[in-house]
């Protein structure tokens, strides 16, 4: 085991070392190194860790990005509490150990860290280069000053110390969860985050990239430079280009500003997310010193009182979900196609806008979201000198507030998704004159950094003169959370200004659960543990229960239509998500809220959105039809491109319906009896889509459905691998709840198993879960090999499946 971990040590090292003697011969050119591999971690409080001889052989071999707490198990008595998910936190190392090639003495080498939660402190050979107790904020140290080459290897440390708790009122994670790079470049460089591109007087015709650059000089004499800018188009073909000369003295800087035109642009919008590549390189005589390309959107946007958002001149109403940054069985640890599955999933029910609640994102949603097609309010924080838990980020805000929302504007301003700047969610201090003095100092430094974007928060308190941070005049667009039923008052108390409703529903749905009677609406809090007894921690999945705070998804729809002067919403929220289980106590530990379940199921909601904000023929029919004889049954469906529906139990018609005044959704009350439900629906009389139903048998055997056949041979590529337990004819079994084993054999591994039950204890790093409400949900990750992927599922008493995927 040890001769192993050696072996795999100097591996790794001789690997690094190659890379960085390949690439750094003859090309001056910014390197940028993947430096999640070969990293080593231990659990508790390793300070020797740091020194060069200290040894790691009894730690595990991890990769990064990686969450500790995801693989722990589930108790309450976790100083996370249910809020944060109810799984272990804590104190861990990491260490890294590689190698540099002697000429890489000339450079300036720096590492990224996308994200470590939380308070990570971290050494190079045995120097301190500083902590960063926010665990949502990018940063960078300079490894120069303390590098070794040649056959000395450098030593990384990272402490992470999650320890004080609770310090979050959703699941963080623990670790490094996020991308960490190793950057190096010449001497003369384009600074970290010291590019900033946006466009001016957009048209069709024409529009203005503005560019502003920042090149170091960290040598010692003087260099005059050369700043040469071209703009691709998605085919690579140059549009635009301009070179500016500038002579930067030794240890000094210089700040470089572009404006270059585009004609007839391809402008970047939902539908037709056009990209731009903006090519940037520095050239000190004719040798190229550094080089950088940056994603570029060309589009406008404009918040109106009167008329709410538009893009490109078009009026759109913003249809957003509010996301927590778990990828649910995976926990916090990034994964970019495990986000683009969520955003698939989000784009086919409607969704056009993501709200990061309430932390800057992984800088791979935003590509993602440049990428796809979204809008993004951006937010900073969900405290800031007043806290909400014990440990949240309170404790840090006096020292670090600036540094962090400078961070989260830095990083993310040249993505076009990002269409606002959110200073805080339901900050408590908008009840205090205090929120009149940060809010200011907030967006002061914001607006220091980005003029071309707008200033919002998530606020609770909507009555004029009541909310100090609305007082403070520092939104451009005042989000209110909640109180739908005073959307028709916003106009006439804020008649100047743009308004959003930030946040809204908070329904609550367990997928696949339905309790009659369906038209009484619900509203919950939280409930005692005595009463629990007999409760299965299941909430119906009809649109009648939301939080006492919230409304049903119909009602806040209801609300907001024909509201032109509201640019939109963001729903809490898009998917379930780790912790915040309310209304129930423990075994519950993640939340009813989300359209789609943990295991990226979509609850019945999903459809109605569907109906509301696409314009796609949409058909939906539920519940399932298996219930007990002569029972009633509350029979919906969701229906849009069509006149009416018309509902058949066995052949037989139980009439025709249309949505009545504003309803959103139709319903029969049927006496149970088992065969089969038919919803058609019809437009002018002609037939549009038809749904069936059909009353289940005994589960009989295991489907596989995979979302992806074909996975690139990355090491990190998913597929999603939806299991069923079907009768013997096919029809899935509505409350099987069978344990399903799972095999997977090939090129790749389980990389995680759910079945999106809120209240299940099981872990999600294993081989095996039971259904729930009929499915669980098996992720596999390919392993860096190529080839078949076997997988097999097997259950006691059920016919086994299997499917091959391959990876190349
Ligand atoms: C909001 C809050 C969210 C979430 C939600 C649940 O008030 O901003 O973070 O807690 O309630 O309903």
């Amino acid at each position: 085991m040890r001769i192993r971990t050696v072996y795999r040590l100097f591996l790794g090292v001789f690997l690094v070392m190659l890379m960085l003697a390949c690439s750094s011969s003859t090309k001056k050119q910014r390197m940028i190194l993947d430096f999640n591999k070969g990293w080593y971690f231990k659990l508790g409080d390793h300070p020797n860790a740091l020194n060069a001889d200290f040894n790691v052989s009894s730690w595990q071999e991890v990769t990064l990005p990686h969450d500790w707490s995801i693989a722990g198990d589930f108790s309450e008595n976790h100083p996370t509490t249910v809020a944060g998910g109810a799984l272990p936190a804590g104190k861990a190392w990491y260490r890294k150990t590689f190698l540099l090639p002697k000429e890489a003495v000339e450079q300036i080498i720096w590492i990224e860290f996308d994200g470590v939660y939380r308070n990570s402190e971290v050494w190079i050979n045995g120097h301190r280069l500083g902590e960063r107790p926010n665990g949502y904020s990018s940063f960078k140290y300079d490894l120069s000053p303390y590098l070794n080459y040649g056959d000395e290897a450098n030593i990384l440390a990272v402490k992470v110390d999650n320890a004080d708790q609770p310090n979050s009122r959703w699941y963080t994670g623990s670790g490094i969860y996020r991308n960490v790079r190793l950057v190096r470049t010449e001497k003369i460089h384009i600074d970290h985050w010291g590019l900033f591109v946006s466009t001016s007087q957009v048209s069709q015709e024409q529009a203005q990239v503005d560019l502003e650059v920042v090149i170091k000089n960290e040598g010692l004499v003087q260099r005059h430079l050369t700043l040469e800018t071209r703009i691709l188009n998605s085919e690579g073909l140059e549009v635009a280009r301009q070179t500016t000369k500038e002579t930067v003295l030794g240890n000094q800087h210089a700040e470089i500003i572009q404006e270059i035109k585009v004609d007839n642009p391809q402008l970047w919008s939902i539908e037709h997310p056009y990209l731009y590549q903006v090519e940037t390189k520095v050239y000190a005589g004719i040798q190229l010193m550094d080089d950088l390309t940056t994603p570029l959107g060309i589009r406008y946007f404009k918040f109106d009182p009167e008329n709410g958002f538009s893009l490109n001149g078009q009026a759109m109403k913003i249809k957003g979900v509010a996301m927590h940054h778990d990828l649910g069985a995976l926990g916090a640890a990034v994964n970019k196609r495990a986000i683009e599955r969520q955003l698939k999933i989000l784009k086919e029910m409607g969704v056009n806008a993501i709200r990061t609640a309430h932390n800057p994102p992984a800088p791979e949603l935003l590509d993602l979201c440049d990428q796809m097609g979204f809008l993004v309010q951006d937010e900073a924080f969900d405290v800031w000198k007043e806290g909400k838990q014990e440990s949240d980020g309170h404790i840090y805000w006096e020292q670090w507030h600036r540094k962090d929302l400078e961070v989260m504007v830095l990083r993310d301003r040249n993505h076009p998704s990002v269409i606002m700047w959110s200073i805080g969610n339901e900050i408590p201090e908008q009840y205090d004159s205090a929120g009149i003095s940060i809010a200011s100092e907030l967006a002061g430094i914001i607006k220091e950094l980005d003029m071309t974007r707008p200033i919002t928060a998530g606020l609770n308190e909507n009555r004029p003169g009541k909310n100090f941070v609305v007082q403070s005049a520092s939104l451009d667009v005042l989000g209110f959370n909640y109180r739908h039923k005073d959307y028709s008052m916003l106009d006439n108390w804020y008649p100047m200004m743009n308004l959003i409703a930030a946040e809204g529903m908070s329904a609550l749905a367990t997928r696949g659960h339905y309790e009659m009677p369906s038209d009484k609406i619900i509203r919950m809090n939280s409930l005692e543990k005595e009463s629990m007894e007999d409760e299965d921690y299941s909430i119906s999945s009809y649109d009648h229960v939301s939080a006492d705070w919230g409304s049903t998804h119909e009602e806040t729809l209801k609300a907001l239509k024909g509201k032109d002067y509201i640019s939109g919403v963001f729903v809490w929220a898009g998917f379930d998500y780790l912790g915040e289980s309310t209304p129930y106590p423990f075994p519950a530990r993640s939340s009813y809220f989300g359209i789609v379940d943990l295991a990226g199921f979509p609850k019945d909601a999903y459809y109605l959105y569907q109906s509301e904000w696409t314009d796609k023929p949409v058909l939906h029919l539920f519940p399932h039809w298996n219930w007990k004889k002569g029972e009633q049954v509350d029979v919906w469906a969701y229906y849009s491109q069509a006149d009416e529906v018309e509902l058949f139990l066995n052949g037989k018609s139980l009439g025709v319906k249309k949505k009545e005044g504003d309803a959103m959704h139709v319903m029969w009350r049927v006496d149970f009896e088992p065969g089969s439900l038919r919803l058609v629906s019809r437009k002018n009389g002609e037939q549009v889509l038809e749904r069936q139903v059909h009353t289940a048998g005994d589960p009989d055997k295991v489907l596989l459905t995979p979302d992806r056949r074909e996975l690139s041979a990355d090491g990190k590529d998913l597929s999603f691998v939806t299991v069923s337990v079907v009768d013997s004819k096919g029809v899935l079994v509505p409350h099987a709840d069978n344990l399903i084993h799972f095999e997977v054999k090939g090129a790749a591994k389980i990389a995680g198993v759910d079945n999106g039950y809120q209240a299940s204890l099981e872990s999600f790093k294993a081989d095996h879960r039971k259904a729930f409400n009929g499915k669980c949900l098996l992720i596999v990750q390919n392993n860096e090999s190529k080839g078949e992927i076997v997988i097999r599922a097997s259950s006691d008493g059920l016919r086994a499946a299997q499917t091959t995927l391959t990876s190349d």
